[in-house]
């Protein structure tokens, strides 16, 4: 049973009564100790009524206040133990089907770190990015392909070129995603869970209104699907995948570049050229074996 702490309507009555009564009791001792200057008694007035205050405060402010403070951390950490076993649970989920390897779940991660701090030490999208969103989307990138889970393996691991209505079920994924997410948002922070959705749902979107599931345009999208498309193109391009050989950095960045306003985030985009070297040493320090 967690402990009952008195509420603020309390702890003033109790203050406001101690004040009255200490007064009280002062006035009625002050007259004994003799005649005195207004200043002398001015002075041992304050002294009397610090003297009753203080327990006062301490055991019906200070300590109840720092027993208050301790159950919010407890039941934070409990929150962010609950989010962190629900994210285990749906990255090996989101692993074990996943078509693509390990390595690209860790460096897109890496990469969506590096655009969100870099957005914010650019001043954009300041409204959004505090250290939770970011800490939030770090944690969640990994979720971006999730929905994989509801497509075949067969179609998944297909060689050669796929069919138009094979690539519309493939596309589904994002939509899936969504799916799973909203239906495991089980007690978890909302803001957690729906930065999660966003990375599931608006990855494949474009900034021109051309991605997939919704057409959604410009800043319609999700910031953070716009952070995880950057992340996501990029290491798509760079790692070989059964229908392409890997291009180089370079290739990437000027393809990304290309992309700027059409496919990407124009401000994204910037982060990412700014942040070009690091995704590179990303790249070299997991690469795939
Ligand atoms: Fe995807
Ligand atoms: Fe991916």
């Amino acid at each position: 049973m967690p402990a009952q702490h008195p509420s603020l309507l309390k702890i003033s009555l109790t203050l406001i009564a101690t004040i009255f009564i200490g007064e009280g009791l002062i006035m009625l001792i002050l007259p004994l100790l003799g005649p005195m200057s207004v200043t002398a008694t001015a002075l041992l007035d304050a002294t009397l009524l610090a003297v009753i205050m203080i327990p006062v405060v301490i055991l019906r402010v200070l300590n109840p206040a720092k027993e208050s403070i301790a159950a919010l951390k407890k039941a934070k950490f409990k929150a962010y133990a609950r989010e962190d076993h629900m994210l285990s649970v749906l990255n090996t989920l989101a692993l074990v089907k996943d078509n693509e390897t390990g390595t690209h779940i860790i460096r897109t991660q890496k990469y969506v770190a590096l655009l969100a701090y870099r957005l914010r030490e650019m001043g954009q999208y300041l409204d959004c990015l505090d250290d939770e969103f970011i800490v939030r989307i770090i944690k969640v990138a990994p979720l971006h392909d999730l929905g994989k889970v509801g497509i075949s393996d067969q179609l998944l691991n297909k060689l050669g070129q796929l069919t138009d209505s094979e690539r519309e079920i493939i596309n589904g994924h994002a939509l899936i995603g969504e799916s799973i997410l909203a239906a495991a948002n089980l007690n978890i922070d909302d803001d957690f869970m729906a930065t999660a959705i966003h990375v599931a749902g608006a990855h494949h979107e474009k900034w021109d209104g051309s991605g997939y599931p919704r057409n959604l345009r410009g800043n319609e999208i999700p910031l953070a699907g716009r952070i995880m498309a950057v992340a996501d193109v990029y290491d798509a391009l760079v790692t070989e995948r059964p229908y392409k050989k890997p291009w180089t950095h370079e290739q990437a960045v000027e393809e990304i570049i290309k992309n700027k306003g059409i496919a990407f985030d124009p401000i994204v985009t910037e982060a990412f050229v700014l942040e070009q070297d690091h995704f590179k040493e990303v790249l070299e320090q997991y690469r795939d074996n």
